[in-house]
């Protein structure tokens, strides 16, 4: 989607700015152009010389400059792009751009184009809920400026709440996704698609349960990927500390037996994406209780719990045209995720070790094998994201082909 877009990024001046190399790096790896207009206080947190190196164009920074303007005048700098992403927007920034002040470079671009304009706001909790940041924002998205982000968590200034810029690969993803707008299509536009993700919990009494080491990492990155590539996808969550991915239906879930029963609402779909870690069984006989500890140790009873995939990729009538399942193991990955493959009937079955040493649960990165009826594909250590772009390619190709 990005393939020789344009972008011209605004880097105005606040600590995110420092996300921005690894901006360019990965809009430019998905073959994006980018060029940069970096103001006086964007200067104070990265440097021209690192951008230039990074987008391998000039970084524009002066209105003024004798040099800049005959080489590309700032008319023509906001004209030559098709989008213009605003990365950090800081509320000094929102405040200029929504009254139409123009005293710099940055701010005159903005207000000489005709282009669609994208801002990725970023800054502290109580000035981002401040009225009056509120106000220019509202003035901005009437205006048709698209507001990406921003995302809770800890914010650079020690405090804690919503004011942290986007994560970069979700702000690839916004990108991605407007010029698929743009088009009107995206590889998997047709498609529904059901993914699942995380742990589910399984309760005890109301106050304990059994629980497994799932981020929801790979699974919510393969959805944002399928979506990304214009599918309609419901993403059946367990408990997870990742945000919703953009664009998608998201049904939270705690229990297998919930899971299985959202996922059935879910249907008819395409295509259907198991990479939920489902606990296999249940507690038989949940206490209504809290349990004592004065009491002896109890006696846990579990029970099978459903098996969702292999629900779903029973032959029948709601059978999905592609079930790809997920196997975590702990030794001899490929041949027990065969194994795994035919007896739950899944089309693909997507394996990763996930032995403590492998360092999988959790982390970023993931070394997985794609196994398929025509063979086993072994993927390289890459990025659960690179992963999950990589695993869309797939589906498209074989959607293009068979659906
Ligand atoms: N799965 C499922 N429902 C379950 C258990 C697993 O849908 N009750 C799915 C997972 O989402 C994954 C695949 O089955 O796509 C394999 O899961 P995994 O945990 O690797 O294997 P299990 O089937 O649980 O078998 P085991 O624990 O014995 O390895």
């Amino acid at each position: 989607m990005l393939h020789n877009k344009r972008i011209l990024l605004i880097v105005a001046g606040g600590i995110a700015a420092v996300k921005v190399p690894d901006l360019i790096r990965r809009l430019r790896e998905r073959g994006a152009s980018v060029r940069c207009i970096l103001t006086k206080g964007g200067a104070q947190f990265v440097t021209p010389l690192s951008l230039a190196a990074l987008s391998g164009q000039h970084v524009y920074q002066d209105l003024f400059s004798l040099t800049d303007e005959s080489e590309m005048g700032h008319i023509r700098l906001s004209r030559e792009a098709d989008i213009i992403l605003v990365a950090p927007a800081t509320a000094d920034m929102i405040a200029k751009m929504s009254h139409g002040i123009a005293d710099d470079l940055a701010t005159t671009a903005l207000l000489a184009t005709d282009k669609p304009v994208m801002i990725a706001p970023s800054m502290n909790v109580m000035m981002w809920t401040h009225p009056a940041v509120q106000v220019n924002l509202e003035t901005l998205k009437a205006r048709g400026v698209s507001v990406f982000g921003p995302g809770a968590g800890d914010l650079a200034c020690g405090e804690v709440g919503d004011g942290r810029m986007a994560e970069v690969m979700d702000l690839v993803s916004a990108l991605g996704r407007h010029f698929q707008k743009q088009r009107g299509d995206g590889a998997l536009a047709r498609f529904r698609i059901v993914v699942t993700s995380g742990p589910t919990i399984e309760p005890i009494d109301p106050v304990r349960y059994i629980a497994n080491r799932s981020s929801g990492k790979q699974g919510h990155a393969i959805a944002a990927a399928l979506a990304d590539m214009g599918a309609q996808v419901t993403l059946v969550s367990g408990p997870t500390q990742e945000a919703d991915p953009d664009g998608i239906t998201v049904v939270k879930v705690e229990t297998a037996a919930q899971m299985l029963k959202a996922v059935r609402a879910a249907l008819p779909c395409d295509i259907a994406v198991c990479a939920a870690a489902v606990a296999d069984w249940h507690v038989a006989d949940v206490s209504k209780i809290k349990l004592k500890k004065s009491t002896a140790p109890p006696r846990i009873n579990l029970a099978p719990n459903p098996d969702i995939l292999a629900t779903l990729a029973q032959p029948g009538k709601q059978r999905p045209s592609l079930v790809i399942g997920f196997a975590a193991e702990t030794s001899d990955v490929i041949e027990k995720a065969k194994i795994k493959r035919a007896e739950k009937n899944c089309d693909w079955i997507v394996a990763n070790d996930v032995s403590p040493g492998s360092g999988t649960f959790g982390s970023e990165n993931n070394t997985v094998h794609v196994i398929t009826a025509e063979g086993v594909q072994n993927w390289p250590t890459m990025t659960k994201r690179e992963v999950a772009e990589k695993l869309a390619d797939l589906v498209a190709t074989f959607a293009a082909k068979k659906l």
